[in-house]
């Protein structure tokens, strides 16, 4: 009897804990911060497939109640909980690895977002993979991608190859993506300029200056996107992003606190 009661006063005690903790919480959560507990850093079981790199500071989902930068609304009052997820996918000769070393992850990451970036199938991590072959499989697989890390509307961060992957995702369902980031991406041409005409989402396009091959080959059909914002890196290359970090970084960053 003694010991019942005594489990009852614990369980008392632990469900006073749990409404306490839950209304301490910040309001406003992103559905991101309440599913960041059940995606850890490498689960081989929900991420089946799918190589993951994050941010490597301290923590390593840094900032979900805890924004470094404090970012404020029109009123200048201080906007929480608005963090979302930024989606590094990669071209060809590249892999996630590529973020991580140019330093992407941890700068995302130290302004407040939840920065993941995936080696595609084929590549990297990802080698064993099945290849996709269909537009349909690849924007099924990037779906995919997005359940597993618990993210409903990303930001798309898509250079080159990966546009086999990303625009038939921003083409076929525009309401996935918060926005999108394409780096001179392949692809293009395979839609129409009605399609791109009717697509809502906010984009930032990056190319370089000298990249005059897929560069502005994609520029015909990404500038017909009714939201977007030209960033040019001057004397650039096809992969901007490596021969111009910081001016990509600040880009990035400036289209990024827009879209809280
Ligand atoms: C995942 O990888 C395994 C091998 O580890 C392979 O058999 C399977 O077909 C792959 N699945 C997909 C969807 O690529
Ligand atoms: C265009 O995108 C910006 C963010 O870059 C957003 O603030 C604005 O509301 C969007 N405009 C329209 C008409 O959707």
């Amino acid at each position: 009897m003694g010991l019942g009661r005594h489990k009852l006063v614990v369980l008392a005690v632990v469900l006073s804990i749990t409404v306490l903790l839950y209304l301490l919480l910040p309001s406003g959560q992103s559905e991101d911060e309440v599913h960041k507990a059940e995606v850890p850093r490498s689960d081989p079981q929900s991420n089946a497939n799918i190589s993951v790199r994050t941010a490597t500071l301290a923590g390593d989902w840094p900032t979900f109640y805890r924004e470094t930068v404090p970012r404020y609304d029109g009123g200048g009052r201080e906007v929480r909980g608005r963090v979302f997820a930024v989606l590094l996918l990669h071209g060809q000769a590249f892999t996630s690895k590529t973020w991580e070393d140019l330093g992407t992850l941890n700068i995302l990451a130290e302004h407040g977002y939840r920065a993941v970036a995936i080696d595609l199938p084929g590549y990297g991590e990802s080698m064993h993979a099945l290849p996709m072959s269909s537009e349909k499989g690849r924007t099924e697989y990037l779906l995919h991608v997005m359940e597993s890390l618990g993210t409903r509307q990303p930001v798309l961060i898509s250079p080159s190859m990966s546009g086999l992957f990303s625009l038939p995702l921003l083409l076929q369902h525009p309401d996935r993506l918060k926005g999108f980031v394409p780096i001179a991406p392949v692809g293009t041409k395979s839609f129409k300029a009605q399609q791109y005409q009717q697509i809502q989402v906010p984009s930032l396009v990056v190319y370089g200056t000298r990249d005059t091959n897929l560069g502005s080959q994609s520029l015909e059909s990404l500038q017909l996107l009714p939201n977007h914002t030209l960033s040019p890196l001057e004397g650039a290359g096809h992969a901007c992003y490596l021969d111009h970090p910081e001016e990509f970084h600040a880009a990035l960053l400036m289209f990024l606190s827009k879209l809280s």
